[in-house]
Order: C-alpha cells, then structure tokens, then sequence
C-alpha cells in the first residue's frame, strides 16, 4: 500500500507549490486512474510515490516504510516502479533483456534468479522472443511495454505509469491497457496517469489533481457525469463518451467502459 498523509511539495526556486496537501491511499488489486491539467501535479505525485523526490510536507508511506528514510531507499525502490513519461529516457540496455535485467541486477538478484525475472517479465508484457532486439528498433507501444517490464523484473508491488499511452496507436493503447488488468489480476496496484478519458473507464477508482491539489477522488462514472468538474480539471469526454454520457443522462442505461461506436449501439440494442 502506498499512503500519502499530508503531503505537499514545492520545486527548488518554484514560486507556487506543485502539490499542496495531498492525502490518499493506493491499495494493491487496483487500477487507479489519475487525471488533470498540464502542470497539476501528476508527475511530482507519481515521483513522490517512489520517494524520487521527498515531500517538503507530510509523508508518503510505502508498505509501512517512510520514503524518507535514508536505511530503505533501496526498499522503497524495488517496492514501486515508476515507468516515467518519455520511454526513451528510460531505456539502459543494448538488446531487450540486457534492459529489462538492469535494474534487479542492480539490486543483487542472482543470475538464475535474474533470468527467470527476465523471461516472466517479457511474457507478462507480450514481448517473449525479442529479448535480443535493440530497444532502440522496437515501437513506440513495445517500449512503453519495455519499460513495464523493467518494473515488472524489480519485483515491484506497485506500478506508476506515467502517461503510458500518450504516444500510442489505438492499438498500442488497447495492449498496454490489457498489460495493467493482468497486472492487477496477479496482485500489483498501478497508478495510471492518463490525459485520455478513455483510459479512465477502464481504472477502479479515478483521482484528479487541480493545481496540485486534489480535486476529486471516486468512480470514472462519478467523474464522466459530472461536467462541471471535467471543465474546472480542463478535461473533454471523447466524442463516443460524450454521446454516451448523453444517452445515459436520458435514461439509457450503458457500461461505462465503451471504447467504440459498435459496443455503444449493441449496448443500446443487446
Ligand atoms: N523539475 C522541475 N522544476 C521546477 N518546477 C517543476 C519541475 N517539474 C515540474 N515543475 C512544475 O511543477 C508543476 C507540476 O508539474 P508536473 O510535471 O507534476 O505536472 P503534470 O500534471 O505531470 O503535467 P503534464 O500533464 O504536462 O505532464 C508545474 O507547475 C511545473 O511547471
Ligand atoms: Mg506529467
């Protein structure tokens, strides 16, 4: 479990906080969702998870251990994965598994153990029989895959996944969001920071940062009904959940999770 309690954070120099008082829980077995603006605060959140950054205020608590504590950085690490915005940046290795082996190597995991990490890794996230491609070479969708198996291979309970689809084709999007439930069927709890309101009605639970500090906290249906909410976080439902959301407030009654026109109109005549 991660437990923010109070947390807030300002950057070296920055005028305004980029979070301010933040308390939540995020438990294991579920997809959270987190939304908001440009600049509100989701990747100084996702950072603190991880204690990458430190609060300024409060305290962010990781399976009972304080980010802040000097003796458990390596603890607290291996315990959370942050896959961060730009796959790029993140890539180390020369050939797939050499990448993906990174960062449990560095944690002293035996080689026997390493390579069983490795392969489980690989097949959790669809990429088995590529682990000598050059990282460089793969798609955008299969880095960002890449990178979820670097976490994967630390052992990571949680995963925090900055903004994993943000660069993919609908199709790239579909098997990343796939990747996250067989994640969370198999015990891990992700944060999935997401701009796509798509992506929201595939999480459990949805929270929303407002300049930094947080603004909602409840069911993608609670988010997608609420309009006023969604103008003040600078969110648009897309055209289909737009129709939906339309239909469902004239009584229709229609699943949350529809990703095309074909679901919606079967949904409306089953
Ligand atoms: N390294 C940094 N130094 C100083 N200020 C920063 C730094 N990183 C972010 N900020 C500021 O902190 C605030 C929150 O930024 P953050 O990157 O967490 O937002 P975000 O919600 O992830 O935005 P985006 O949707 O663009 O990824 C913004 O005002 C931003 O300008
Ligand atoms: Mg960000």
């Amino acid at each position: 479990m991660i437990e923010f309690k109070g947390v807030s954070y300002t950057y070296p120099g920055a005028d305004a906080p980029a979070l301010v008082d933040v308390s939540l829980t995020l438990a294991r077995d579920e997809i959270v969702a987190l939304v908001g603006a440009n600049g509100s605060g989701k990747s100084t959140l996702a950072r603190l998870c991880n204690g990458l950054l430190l609060p300024c205020d409060g305290e962010v608590i990781v399976a009972g251990i304080s980010t802040g504590d000097p003796e458990r950085v390596v603890d607290v690490r291996s315990s959370v994965g942050l896959v961060s915005q730009n796959p790029d940046n993140q890539i180390v290795g020369t050939v797939v598994e050499e990448d993906v082996a990174f960062g449990p190597e560095n944690l002293g995991i035996a080689p026997d153990e390493l390579r069983v990490r490795v392969d489980a890794a690989l097949v959790a996230v669809g990429l088995s029989g590529m682990e000598r491609r050059e990282p460089h070479l793969l798609s955008e969708g299969q880095k960002q895959r890449l990178a979820v198996a670097g976490a994967l291979a630390m052992g990571s309970e949680h995963l925090i996944l900055d903004e994993p689809t943000s660069m993919l084709d609908p199709q790239g999007r579909a098997d990343v969001l796939a990747v996250m439930r067989q994640l969370r069927a198999e015990g891990h709890g992700i944060l999935h920071i997401t701009h796509h309101l798509d992506d929201v009605a595939h999480a459990d639970r949805v929270i929303a940062l407002d300049a930094g500090v947080l603004a909602f906290e409840g069911s993608p249906e609670q988010l997608f009904a609420d309009e006023d909410l969604l103008a003040r976080l600078g969110l648009e439902l897309p055209p289909l959940a737009a129709v939906a959301a339309y239909l469902r407030g004239a009584g229709f009654s229609l699943p949350v999770a529809i990703s095309d026109a074909r679901e919606l109109v079967e949904s409306l005549w089953p």
